[in-house]
């Protein structure tokens, strides 16, 4: 079977121009990391008007980012939130995070965007130390090495009945190869392992194909009862 095909990227495009438009803020942004030569592995505009969606949805007013980049996702994550909603995106890479904030600021959304830039593991404990209000939303885009630690942090770091995102859970089928030579592919793996009949997270995980290739996301609720 192919692993990929050329009328996905098209049909992305129409889906653009009918359900989105025009996004000179998010352009800006793809434009400058492009320049900066981050890696264009960004959600797609499509990805990134779901995940809006989804957070304005279950009306998240405090979302957790785990990975950065140059702020694509954070901005439309940003964009949910209400007047006195919050942001807490967490990046490794000083350079990514510099780059981000300037997005972010261009985007006007600097007043509720926070990044914290460093190892997410260290700044996730940090933040289970702190007394911030638990997360309504949490969307998981980083290294996939950590994939599993970040599903236990998520989970108390988030209210009960939270929504999770994590991106990149197919990786052009690769993920149901035990011995695949993806490096990454262990890690997502032992996600849908610990999500295997859990006891606090009801999942599921959809493919997807487009601009970005053959892939897909996982999405979960923390449960309530
Ligand atoms: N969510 C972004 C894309 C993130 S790409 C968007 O769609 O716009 C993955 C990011 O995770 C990269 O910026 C990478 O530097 C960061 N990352 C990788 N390992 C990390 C770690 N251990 N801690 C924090 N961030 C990490
Ligand atoms: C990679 C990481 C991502 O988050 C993504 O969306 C695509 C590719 C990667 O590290 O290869
Ligand atoms: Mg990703």
């Amino acid at each position: 079977m192919a692993k990929s095909d050329p009328n996905w990227s098209d049909v992305d495009d129409y889906i653009v121009e009918h359900l989105i438009g025009d996004d000179p803020v998010l352009d800006a942004c793809l434009a400058a990391n492009a320049r900066e030569g981050l890696p264009a592995i960004d959600v797609s505009s499509a990805q990134g008007r779901m995940l809006e969606l989804l957070a304005r949805g279950v009306r998240a007013k405090y979302i957790l980012e785990i990975g950065t980049l140059g702020g694509y996702s954070a901005i439309s994550l940003a964009r949910a939130l209400p007047d006195d909603g919050h942001l807490v995106s967490l990046e490794l890479e000083p350079q990514y995070a510099a780059l981000a904030r300037t997005n972010i600021e261009r985007a006007g959304l600097s007043d509720k965007v926070e990044i914290i830039v460093g190892e997410a593991i260290s700044s996730l404990a940090a933040l289970e130390e702190s007394d911030r209000p638990r997360f309504d939303f949490i969307f998981v885009d980083a290294d996939k090495e950590n994939y599993a630690a970040y599903l236990d942090h998520a989970i108390r770091l988030s209210r009960p009945g939270a929504m999770l995102v994590f991106d990149n859970v197919v990786r052009e089928g690769e993920v149901i190869d035990p011995d695949s030579s993806d490096p990454k592919v262990p890690g997502t793996r032992a996600l849908y392992a610990a999500l295997q009949k859990h006891p606090k997270v009801d999942a599921t995980a959809i493919q997807t194909v487009g601009s970005k290739k053959w892939d897909g996301f996982l999405l979960g609720i923390v449960r309530d009862d």
